[in-house]
């Protein structure tokens, strides 16, 4: 772990999060029966952007309904979260939504952005430390699925820890997953602390298939990246024009799930292993877990986190939910 230059920030703490592990990943999920690759792989730089393209297409509604419900009752959010907080953001990208809740919680102690892309965390860090001098400011360049040590603030050591983890990023978890992650920040943010999340709600398929299938073909681009990036990093042989992006909603897993299904029987490299595939095979890339509001509820509580509010949208599409820690 390196301090770096901080600026007008109260802590940089880089803990160099690794991803040499990618060749290792992507063999393993290769040789399985079923292929697969993790979904963490799509954020490269490419694919951060067309992250950021889906974020403002009209069919990928959880970005701006998010956006709206954090908005509308950000007043309410905040007085249940309470004065003196100490907001840990696990993921923080731009730190869109943490600017909105920093200015309508009562006296802000402390805000720690977590994040693995190292410039866009020192930008947006940096930008919201000009803006809330009264407030200390880190940033985290890390992996935020590990186990992490974050310091109480210097000024306010006894601030009351919130976990923050919008864009239902949750989703992208298994259920036993997510479990194991909300179980770690429970333990991150201790007794009496809280945990404001976002989670996408379980709804109508077609919105789901539209908002995972839209017709710019902007999610589409954003699944091939995972074998652009394996085809430039790892000598991959990958031809994309005898693949296709396929995305659907299970709802026997209450999840869409993404894949790349191939189109005709071929024989793939990756850093020098063969793998054949038959025609309408798929590489399953992603899930997207959608809750019910109980359903989310239950789950939060298996990791002690009880009193759940939660705030929607006019069409229930998402969910925002608070938190105390038992
Ligand atoms: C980051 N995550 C919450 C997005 C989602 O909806 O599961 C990633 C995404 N995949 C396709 N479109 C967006």
């Amino acid at each position: 772990m390196t301090g770096g230059e901080r600026g007008p920030l109260a802590a940089f703490r880089d803990y160099e999060p690794e991803v040499g592990r990618f060749e290792q990943d992507v063999l393993a999920g290769l040789a399985g029966a079923a292929k697969s690759l993790p979904c963490k792989y799509f954020y490269d730089r490419r694919g951060s952007q067309l992250f950021e393209r889906i974020c403002t297409l009209d069919a990928y509604y959880p970005t701006r309904t998010e956006m709206g419900i954090l908005r509308a009752h950000v007043p309410a959010i905040a007085r249940r979260i309470g004065p003196d907080a100490h907001i840990i953001e696990y993921g923080s990208g731009s730190a869109a939504k943490a600017r909105i809740l920093l200015a309508a919680l009562e006296r802000p102690a402390a805000y720690v952005a977590i994040d693995m892309a190292r410039d866009h965390l020192l930008a947006a860090t940096t930008a919201l430390a000009r803006e809330f001098p009264e407030v200390e400011i880190a940033a985290y360049c890390a992996d935020y699925s590990a186990p992490l040590e974050i310091p109480a603030p210097r000024r306010r050591r006894l601030a009351r820890r919130v976990g923050f983890f919008p864009g239902s990023t949750i989703g992208n978890l298994t259920p036993e997953e997510a479990k194991a992650f909300l179980v770690g920040v429970r333990r991150q943010v201790g007794v009496g602390g809280g945990l404001l999340i976002g989670v996408d709600l379980k709804k109508d398929t077609r919105l789901l298939d539209l908002a995972y299938n839209d017709p710019d073909g902007v999610t589409a681009a954003f699944n091939f990246n995972i074998l652009v990036r394996i085809n430039r990093e790892l000598a991959g042989t990958f031809d994309l024009a005898r693949f296709a992006h396929y995305a659907f909603y299970s709802a026997e897993h209450g999840r869409v799930e993404m894949h790349l299904v191939s189109l005709t029987d071929q024989d793939v490299r990756v850093a020098g292993t063969r793998f054949a595939f038959r025609a309408g095979e798929t590489i399953h890339t992603e899930n997207s877990y959608k809750y019910g509001i109980d359903e989310f509820q239950a789950l939060a509580g298996t990791a002690d986190f009880v009193e759940g509010t939660v705030w929607t949208d006019e069409h229930r599409l998402f969910g925002l939910h608070h938190f105390v820690a038992a």
